[in-house]
């Protein structure tokens, strides 16, 4: 397999590439360095690139046989997360960490643009390779497509590594991957007043906690069991002191699900419930609902092909299942407008040390999952384009 055998080739390449972009981790949608350096070694590789989204890249290697075009999808912003390690890697940039495995993304796509860029004799069809900022603030990927980072582009490949997938296993399950996430807001309007004569006032506490436990019967009573669905309050701001009766309350939360309708539903019915409670209480409230990301469903068709190509490179008792996730991702930005599958990367490894949660100031990742994923983004590419 030539895929494998130039990823390994080009291994030490992406490991150096992946402890650089580590050593210098950017906040979301300030990615300037690291997608300056990115164009930088395509500019090296002769492969063409430009910048987009500010500081977004996009690279295109044409092959030499005509074909559809095929998008490779890795994100390169890192988190504020101060690192605890004493690896000579360590993040140099206090206060921010490549703790969500990104750096690994952005070398393994730069690794993978060296393979086919050596294949493009053999190539039917484009390869872009967009390499995605501000993924953590669930912007980039919409700042890219606006750029027109899918422009006749006829379907995409996203890859994530995983410190709960043992290294050297893959995961592209189909359906559902990732949720939705969206925020909501809600204003309490009551009347306030001193606390030793409630029936002169309106409590927006009392009324704001009715609401709490209300919604709470939201996901439990109004959506099937079999839909697995999120909806959390995790703030209340309301009141100055304790003799004071608050007029007003905000409350903030987010919702979760894999499921379209449900998700179209959830403005109205948090609305109903928290107007009608509040009326109940002769009070007012307000909703403002702030759609975020869509869920991330693979497609079924492209998933079979992604756990095809992963079986050539790890073989079949390698590929396995893995749970959604309840967590968000923009991914779903590319693949609610084009075909898509979004798969995960094995980097764990408990007799290595690594065994510590995405976001965790302790992540890293065994390195030796970097030539198997720069080998599956390649393979991907050349499986999709010589589809019939
Ligand atoms: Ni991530």
């Amino acid at each position: 397999m030539k895929t494998k055998e130039l990823s390994k080739k080009y291994k030490n390449y992406v490991i150096d590439m992946r402890r650089e972009f580590h050593r210098f981790p950017e906040a979301s949608l300030q990615e300037y360095r690291t997608s300056a350096r990115i164009k930088e070694e395509l500019d090296r590789f002769g492969i063409q690139s430009e910048i987009i989204a500010d500081t977004g890249v996009i690279a295109t290697i044409v092959g030499k046989y005509p074909g559809r075009t095929v998008a490779l999808r890795g994100d390169i912003d890192a988190l504020a997360v101060v690192e605890t390690s004493s690896k000579e890697y360590a993040s140099k940039n206090l206060g921010l960490m490549h703790a969500c495995g990104h750096d690994t993304h952005a070398a393994m796509l730069l690794g993978s643009a060296r393979v086919l860029n050596d294949m493009r004799d053999n190539l039917n069809g484009t390869v872009k390779f967009l390499f995605q900022p501000g993924e953590e603030v669930a912007r980039g990927a919409l700042k890219m497509i606006e750029a027109g980072a899918l422009e006749n582009v006829d379907n995409i490949f996203g890859m994530h590594i995983s410190s709960d997938l043992p290294c050297g296993t893959i995961s592209a399950d189909s359906g559902p991957r990732c949720a939705s996430a969206d925020i909501f807001s809600l204003k309490i309007v009551g009347k306030g007043g001193h606390g030793a004569r409630p029936e002169q006032c309106v409590d927006a506490v009392v009324v704001g906690s009715a609401i709490v436990m209300n919604l709470q019967s939201v996901v439990s009573r109004e959506f099937s069991p079999l839909e697995p669905t999120v909806l959390t309050v995790g703030s209340i701001k309301s009141g100055t002191r304790f003799n004071v009766i608050a007029p007003t309350a905000i409350l903030e939360g987010t919702t979760r699900c894999y499921n379209l309708d449900i998700r179209k539903n959830f403005p109205k019915i948090i609305e109903r419930v928290a107007k009608s409670t509040a009326e109940a209480y002769r009070a007012k409230a307000e909703l403002t609902y702030t759609y975020g990301v869509g869920p991330t469903i693979n497609n079924e068709t492209y998933a079979d092909l992604a756990q095809k190509s992963a079986q050539k490179l790890v073989g079949a008792e390698n590929v396995i299942s893995r749970p959604p996730s309840t967590g968000g991702e923009d991914f779903s930005e590319f693949s609610n407008r084009i075909p898509g599958v979004m798969v995960n990367l094995g980097g764990q490894n408990k007799e290595k040390g690594f065994i510590y949660p995405h976001h965790h100031e302790k992540f890293d990742i065994d390195e030796e999952a970097l030539e198997i994923g720069t080998a599956f983004y390649a393979q991907y590419a050349i499986d999709y384009l010589n589809l019939n």
